[in-house]
């Protein structure tokens, strides 16, 4: 496995209670967070180790599928780190669905049912009054039973304060206004369903066309030399400019209305759904 951290056994243990003897498939490893897949004659789980600082983040993630409706977990320490054992997810990314369509015309019904189940998954989500805070490409499985969410890291549920300090997700899809308090404070910042709406507008924008939403170049920013923190800043002016790359214009024509609105002028996650119904195929 290489650089690939090892899996405690405690972890795999809580994994056989569910699966039987399984064989552990790493899938991830960054940033002292480590995925892998463990599988048994009885059924498959995620299991998901935080070291270091990413320690208590999966502690809280673990808390968050231990509330969530829908969800099963199983969690522990090993010295330093937090793990967790939740069900494995058959189903391909929100990124991979739209594979097809990036490609050619032909993948996009497949694509834009995918939206839709996406956007309802979401709304459902915020339906119990939670918010999950990083929408990605990736952190949306489209299964059998509908589209599930993972990766639940920054997830809280209003009338609650489960941080202390939230320092956003990823940058790419910040909503201008959560960039402004971030960077501006005061903390605890607090994500909210508007926001989400923007990420998932970003995330849909973005696997249609392969990158990400906004044009930091036509802004005479140079990503690598702005940092992160240099874009959240950027972002908080909600001045920067989509970008102008538009292989689906009648999905990008529903997404950039969202993108360009202020929080309170922004669709639900469900109205969004209604209008990426109307899309045509
Ligand atoms: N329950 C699950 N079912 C299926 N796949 C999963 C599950 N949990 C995690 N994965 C896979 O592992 C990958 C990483 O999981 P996750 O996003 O939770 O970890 P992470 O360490 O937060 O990654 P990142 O920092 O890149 O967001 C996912 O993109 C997915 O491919
Ligand atoms: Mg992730």
């Amino acid at each position: 496995m290489g650089e690939f951290a090892s899996c405690p056994p405690q972890a795999v243990k809580a994994a056989e209670v569910i699966c039987g003897p399984v064989k552990l498939k790493a899938i991830t490893d960054r940033r002292g967070s480590a995925v892998w897949k463990a599988t048994g004659p009885m059924a498959a789980v995620a299991i998901k180790l935080g070291t270091g600082a990413a320690a208590e983040v999966t502690a809280r993630e673990a808390s968050v599928l231990d509330q969530l409706p829908g969800y099963t977990v199983t969690a522990g320490r090993a010295s330093e780190a937090v793990w967790f054992v939740t069900p494995w997810l058959n189903g391909q990314s929100t990124w991979d669905l739209f594979r097809a369509a990036r490609e050619g015309a032909a993948g996009r019904p497949t694509a834009l049912a995918g939206a839709v189940d996406l956007c309802r998954a979401v709304a459902g989500l915020h339906a119990t009054g939670w918010v999950h805070g990083d929408l990605q490409p990736t952190h949306g499985l489209h299964t059998r039973m509908g589209v599930k969410l993972i990766d639940f890291a920054w997830s809280w549920q209003a009338g609650t304060t489960p941080w202390t300090v939230f320092e956003g997700a990823i940058v790419h899809l910040m909503a201008p206004e959560l960039a402004a308090w971030i960077a501006a404070g005061p903390q605890p910042v607090k994500t909210t369903r508007a926001a989400e709406v923007y990420a998932l507008a970003g995330v849909l924008w973005t696997c249609a066309t392969g990158g990400w939403p906004l044009d930091y170049r036509a802004a005479g920013i140079d990503r690598k030399e702005a940092g992160a923190e240099g874009l959240r800043d950027a972002i908080a002016t909600g001045k920067l400019p989509l970008s102008l790359a538009t292989p689906w214009p009648e999905l990008q024509d529903v997404l950039r209305p969202v993108l360009l609105s202020g929080p309170a002028d922004r669709p639900t996650a469900s109205e969004l759904a209604v209008a990426l119904v109307a899309v045509s195929r």
